[in-house]
């Protein structure tokens, strides 16, 4: 017997339908193409008829005891959301630094002590592939709450082949087991680890010799990362480790300009990286540079808002044209977070994006920095039936009545799996 699902009477259902190819920029990040009384029929998992409510039940009235209905009269209905940047499969917990940065340590400053990313990197070590399981699942349980049914996973605690493999493989099961569909990437160059103080240029060749042909053998994932930045990886190492990843048909992606300026928006052109994260401290010029090249620029809010920096230049961005995409970096550091709603929040108060397009940044163009939009991001037929119901009627109220998460229902291919 199929299964169907069969949502009526959104007051809004905000569909994200395409009309070009790619990532949405400029004014198109505000089109939503919004469906007044819309409706949604999904059939063993996939999208099968998006339209209003009188055309659907003109359609389908006849096979109506088929299916599971809800009625979402006086709700926002939107595509399931898509973080295109975590950390999510990591080991253990950090608030003590937490504490420490407001006392008044930087970040980089704990990092350097062999806190960070490095105590990280031994608590994941130290867990088994089954606790990681379970403690990623955990958070991912916690991501669908929140509306989002699509995650990129990095590695990059492991930081020595076998243990970036574990984390890759760990990533692997999760996709098997948990109803979120999660993203693989590979960031060996997250860290230079503390065992290669002095050496780092030996960590290079160990990722680019060793990890980069092992990850693509046993095809452990899609993208390659780099944290370049001042003290971790220099932007001529990051080019060399995206450069071979690309010889493995690894897509590059970069940790670019978080904390100094670097150039690293300038290489993630350059390279012809999908996306550039962070980009806090990103220049006049890589921004034009990202804009002319079409490279996504990944937005984390949180995270500025975490370390109590100033965001990243948002509104600047889409109206210079770079496509946006905003995520969690749900991480153990920088952004313990799985709430996509509170980043939604945070891109309009903090980079002024308009309700409208933190929407797009969150779906369909979130989507797209992971090689994604043709399975998830908008409502359309033949698209994965990824969707949420919201506790508010439009979609303003989702970025105004902020702070809260206002998920009712959530479908996973077609699968109630919130409410
Ligand atoms: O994206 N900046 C580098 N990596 C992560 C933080 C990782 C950590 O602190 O554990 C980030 O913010
Ligand atoms: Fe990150």
């Amino acid at each position: 017997m199929k299964s169907i699902v069969w949502i009526k009477h959104a007051s809004q259902l905000a569909t994200l339908a395409q009309n070009s190819e790619g990532p949405r920029i400029k004014e198109a990040m505000n089109e939503l193409s919004i469906i007044e009384d819309g409706s949604v029929w999904i059939e063993d998992g996939v999208i099968k008829a998006v339209g209003t409510t009188t055309e659907l039940e003109r359609k389908f009235n006849d096979r109506a005891h088929e299916a599971e209905i809800t009625d979402a009269s006086g709700h926002l209905v939107t595509p399931g959301l898509v973080d295109p940047h975590t950390h999510v499969a990591y080991g253990g917990s950090r608030e003590r630094e937490f504490e420490m940065r407001l006392e008044g340590a930087t970040y980089m400053d704990i990092m350097n002590a062999g806190g960070g990313i490095h105590a990280t990197t031994r608590m994941t070590r130290e867990a088994s592939e089954d606790e990681l399981v379970e403690q990623s699942k955990k958070r991912l349980d916690s991501f669908l709450q929140h509306g989002v049914t699509t995650v990129e996973g990095k590695s990059g605690y492991g930081l020595d082949l076998e243990n970036e493999l574990k984390q890759l493989r760990v990533m692997k099961r999760l996709q098997d087991e948990h109803p979120i569909d999660l993203v693989p990437t590979f960031m060996g160059a997250h860290a230079v680890p503390t065992d290669y103080k002095g050496r780092e240029e030996e960590f290079v060749e160990l990722i680019i010799d060793e990890m980069l042909p092992a990850v693509a053998d046993e095809k452990l994932a899609v993208f390659n990362d780099v944290f370049c930045e001042v003290g971790v990886f220099t932007p001529e190492q990051s080019e060399r480790i995206l450069e071979a990843g690309k010889m493995y048909g690894l897509i590059p992606k970069i940790h670019a300009d978080e904390i100094e300026p670097y150039g690293g928006a300038e290489l993630a052109a350059k390279v012809g990286a999908i996306s550039a994260e962070h980009l806090l401290k990103a220049s006049d010029d890589g921004i034009t540079a990202m804009a002319d090249a079409g490279t996504i620029a990944c937005l984390l809010p949180a995270t500025a808002l975490f370390l109590r920096e100033e965001a990243a230049k948002g509104r600047k961005m889409i109206d210079e044209g770079v496509p946006v995409a905003i995520s969690t970096d749900c991480n153990p550091g920088s952004s313990p977070t799985t709430s996509m709603p509170l980043v939604m929040n945070l891109a309009c108060i903090s980079m002024r994006l308009t309700p409208a397009e933190a929407l797009t940044a969150a779906t369909y163009n979130a989507a797209c920095a992971i090689q994604m939009e043709n399975k998830t991001g908008s409502l359309e037929v033949g698209k994965q039936g990824d969707v949420v119901l919201w506790d508010i009627s439009n979609y303003q109220e989702l970025q105004y009545l902020f702070g809260v998460n206002h998920v009712k229902t959530v479908w996973k291919k077609g699968v109630k799996v919130v409410g």
